[in-house]
């Protein structure tokens, strides 16, 4: 499986993994060069180097030479913009040996809006998207060898494509929501270790883990509201794609409808015994079906943007989730730890350090998710005002087409061609109010589903005010 090559540390990588449980989630933390300052146990354990070893090192310590570098150029140019990073990597241990991971990548800000530094959250990769992976890293590896790493970034971009994604923030999010789904199937719930805590021998540690158990106690509960979003993801991903292409069928519809209103103008021009009522009526028609176009115009714009709205609530969903998660099993690692070894006071600092890390991620991206929802429902009520607007035009033109055919109808041979424009008038604003009425249903389910995670997200807020001031007390 690997080819013969050896990384910068002059290792040779094994067709060996380092394994790790699907339970098991690691993070680190790095500075703006991607040097390593902080990690957690699972991090260091599975990289196979000693906590001294790695902390301080730059990250490409545990790059793979397999992997692409085109992926990092991605990756540092995401990060780099202050925006957050998912993707697959696959790493080499110290002793050669590899480990995939999903790595989510997190920018830090201080007060000034300043990244400050990385915050970087793997899981074990296991869906159905993971599957391809290995193999597509190495097509782009063998074409980037060849070509370059610019041209293979653009290789991997196409690849991506070819596989239904529209870019490579669209794959990284499908596949973000699916390693989270697949993980979370395939856990099984694990008891808390507070219970065991009495077990410890030192005073001292008993006091850090009845400060660390309690403040797991509030995660778990917090967790069970960001779990009943996070449980809405994909019902807003699918309503996504449902909502662009049910808007996108509504514009075609708009623009076929004008075009046949304006046959019908011309048409009315070559009549002259029965032109005035007929120029009359597809003038009218005109002047509906441009002010439907318009009207259907400016409800997809408003579509798009709520779409990106949608993407973006779901992408802070699935990271709120994860860097809940990544907490509450960063307590549970240091419990158990707790029982067994007594931790200095500079380790002790650097588990502070960490959770506040951790912690201010979380408040950062639940604070951007109750934004998100807040825009997004004055968003959709005005999608859903304009197509009330919109089902009065389409009404309109529906008498309108009425009377053209009862006209026609009147008129003998003359006017069969507008008896043809009318009938074919008829078909499309039947389809078009079909599907108006289809994007109401669905703009409908977006509010309702929006709405439940706003009240979700204001009690987390209220939740997450009340958890600073107690982390305050409790680490002060
Ligand atoms: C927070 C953070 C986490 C990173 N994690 C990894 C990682 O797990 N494995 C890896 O190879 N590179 C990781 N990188 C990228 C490395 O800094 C580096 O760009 C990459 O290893 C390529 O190294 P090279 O340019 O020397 O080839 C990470 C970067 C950041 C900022």
């Amino acid at each position: 499986m690997f080819k013969n090559v050896y990384n910068k540390r002059g290792v040779e990588p094994k067709n060996i993994e380092s394994k790790f449980d699907i339970d098991e989630l690691f993070f680190s933390t790095t500075d703006l060069k991607g040097i390593i300052l902080s990690g957690n146990d699972v991090f260091v354990r599975v990289s196979k180097f000693s906590k001294e070893e790695i902390i301080g090192k730059p990250h490409n310590i545990i790059r793979h030479p397999n992997m692409p570098r085109a992926v990092f150029k991605a990756l540092w140019d995401t990060i780099k913009q202050g925006k957050p990073f998912v993707g697959y990597v696959v790493n080499m241990a110290k002793d050669g040996s590899y480990y995939w991971v999903l790595a989510s990548i997190y920018p830090m800000f201080d007060k000034e809006g300043n990244i400050k530094k990385y915050l970087s959250i793997r899981i074990k990769p296991s869906s159905d998207i993971f599957k391809i992976i290995p193999n597509l890293y190495q097509d782009i590896l063998t074409y980037e060898q060849r070509e370059g790493m610019d041209a293979a970034l653009e290789y991997m971009l196409n690849k991506i494509k070819e596989l239904g994604y529209e870019n490579y923030e669209e794959f990284s999010k499908k596949a973000f929501l699916e390693e989270m789904r697949s993980r979370e199937l395939q856990l099984d719930e694990k008891l808390t270790v507070c219970g065991n805590i009495e077990k410890s021998q030192d005073k001292r540690n008993e006091e850090i883990a009845d400060r660390l158990c309690s403040l797991q106690t509030i995660f778990l509960r917090l967790n069970r509201y960001y779990t009943s979003i996070y449980n809405k993801v994909s019902i807003f991903l699918d309503m996504n794609k449902e909502l662009s292409e049910k808007s996108r069928f509504v514009y075609q519809l708009a623009e076929e409808i004008r075009l046949l209103s304006l046959n019908a103008s011309i048409e009315s021009y070559k009549i002259k015994k029965e032109g005035v009522s007929f120029s009359t009526l597809s003038q009218e028609m005109r002047k509906n079906a441009e002010y439907s176009e318009k009207q259907i115009l400016k409800l997809t714009e408003l579509i798009n943007e709520t779409n990106k709205d949608i993407e973006e609530t779901s992408f802070n969903i699935l990271s709120c989730k994860m860097q809940i998660d990544m907490i509450v099993y960063f307590l549970k690692e240091m419990l158990q730890k707790l029982i067994y070894e007594s931790i200095s006071e500079k380790e002790e600092q650097e588990v502070n350090e960490n959770i506040s890390d951790l912690f201010e991620l979380l408040k950062f991206y639940s604070e951007k998710l109750s934004k998100n929802v807040y825009d997004s429902k004055s968003k959709l009520r005005n999608i859903y005002y304009n197509i009330k607007d919109l089902n009065v035009l389409i009404n309109r033109l529906d008498f309108i087409h009425i009377n053209g055919l009862i006209e026609s109808a009147h008129s003998g041979n003359d006017g069969g061609s507008f008896t043809i424009i009318f009938s074919q008038m008829l078909k499309l604003v039947e389809a078009a109010k079909n599907q108006i009425i289809n994007l109401e249903t669905h703009i409908t389910t977006a509010s309702e589903e929006n709405l439940h995670i706003d009240i979700t997200a204001g009690i987390i807020d209220e939740r997450l005010i009340k958890l600073e001031k107690k982390y305050e007390d409790l680490f002060s």
